[in-house]
């Protein structure tokens, strides 16, 4: 089979790759359709997660059941479906408790597995023509329709970007009335927007400085801030102030006018506001913790890593950073971070798809085939010409 191929950082290639196989009576092999290209890729792309030459890269698959194992019972050839990016086994003591991202069994001697991820086990990336899918029973989420149809690009969404979406507005603890700032505008940025206005957030801005991803937040009806105009807290607060003028419902709340959410769709690469042509994990968090209200919550999506060799400083070199501690708790703010447990959403999402509530799929900018994946690479990695989200089709 085809598959996209990690060679160095800023190079990949499209080989031919051995075909995987069924290997155990629980496994089973799908027959990709699509398969999108995430920013986490990006961290493996720009060699921040190591070096793995020759790994076939990529966890957002979407297809069709080949093959499966003696034992599986609840998917069989012929099926159409969604894999989540975190692999589980769905019996431990992490899958039992909803914290599928954390499994114990699917990588030895560590928490947590996924496709064509460095660190994370020892399974071929989904960015390629066939996929094996281990525990099939408790990762592959059965979907209506047919390859193709007006749900392919919604449902490649269901095995990382919305359910991460929707988890970090789970982590800010989202609800009816919230205002939620969202640090940026890539897939995960606007599909946690999208998840928070879902759960009932009153408003929502989304801040970044890449103007065609703050045009999309717009489209999508939500305040679209661009910090290359400007200290972005300042600009929120002073749009907080004019709307909160004249309203009758005070009740001693003139002082808060932060948000009541906050939430962090960038992780450790993220852009110094001053220089944005170098890294500054630092100031997403300094703003968060300056914008959010006493009594609010921040939910931590981006990834950060614990280990980070090409990082500029030496805190950041072993994934520390200067959070504001004493202003958190001087407001009592609740922070929650980590993995998105996919499992938790996916049959949730997939079922606000099929009724028409939920389109994720207007953040998708590109189709390509799977021969342009190291083109198309080289174009998200700089952000630029409305790369926003490839989808691959590899059927
Ligand atoms: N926790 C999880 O399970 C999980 C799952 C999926 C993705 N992620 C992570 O989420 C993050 C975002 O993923 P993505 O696909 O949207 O990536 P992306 O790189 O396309 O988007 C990140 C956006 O942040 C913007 N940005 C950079 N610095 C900024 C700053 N200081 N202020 C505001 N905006 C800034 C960039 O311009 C870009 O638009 C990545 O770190 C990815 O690894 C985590
Ligand atoms: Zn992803
Ligand atoms: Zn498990």
């Amino acid at each position: 089979m085809k598959g996209v191929v990690f060679q160095k950082p800023r190079e990949l290639s499209v080989e031919t790759v051995s075909d995987p196989e069924v290997q155990t009576a629980t496994d089973a092999l799908i027959r990709l359709t699509s398969s999108a290209i995430c920013g986490t890729d990006l961290h493996i792309y720009e060699g921040r997660m190591g070096e793995p030459t020759g790994m076939v890269i990529g966890h957002e698959p979407l297809g069709v059941v080949e093959e499966v194992g003696s034992a599986v019972v609840s998917v069989k050839a012929g099926d159409r479906v969604t894999v989540p990016t975190h692999i589980c086994c769905g019996f431990c003591a992490s899958c039992v408790s909803g914290r599928s991202a954390e499994c114990l069994m699917t990588n030895p001697g560590q928490t947590g597995a996924a496709y064509g991820y460095p660190g994370m086990g020892d399974y071929k990336g989904a960015q390629a023509e066939l996929l094996r899918v281990p525990f099939a029973d408790a990762n592959c989420l059965r979907l209506p329709g047919e390859p193709g149809d007006q749900w392919e690009d919604d449902f490649v969404l269901l095995a990382d970007a919305f359910p991460s979406g929707y988890h970090a507005a789970e982590l800010a603890g989202v609800s009816t009335g919230d205002s939620v700032a969202v640090f940026g505008a890539g897939a995960i940025g606007l599909l946690a927007a999208y998840s928070a206005r879902l759960r009932g957030a009153a408003d929502v801005y989304v801040v970044d400085n890449v103007a065609e991803r703050l045009d999309k937040a717009g489209e999508m009806g939500f305040d679209p801030i661009d910090f290359g105009a400007g200290d972005p807290v300042e600009q929120i607060l002073q749009k907080r102030k004019r709307m909160r003028s004249g309203s009758a419902a005070w009740r001693g709340e003139e002082p808060l006018i932060g948000v009541t959410c906050g939430i962090d769709a960038i992780g450790f690469q993220a852009r110094d506001r001053d220089d944005p042509s170098r890294e500054n994990p630092h100031w997403v968090t300094e703003a968060l913790a300056e914008l959010v209200h006493p009594g609010g919550r921040l939910g931590i999506i981006g990834v950060f890593v614990d280990q980070d060799p090409a990082a500029a400083g030496e805190l950041e070199r072993r994934g520390a950073l200067a959070v504001p501690w004493g202003s958190l708790f001087k407001k009592g703010v609740t922070i929650g971070m980590g993995r998105d447990h996919d499992e938790r959403y996916n049959g949730r999402l997939r079922d606000m798809i099929v009724t028409g509530q939920a389109r994720p799929s207007t953040i998708v900018s590109h189709h390509i085939g799977i021969d342009e994946a190291p083109d198309a690479y080289r174009h998200f990695d700089a952000r630029r010409d409305g790369y926003l989200k490839v989808v691959i089709r590899t059927g």
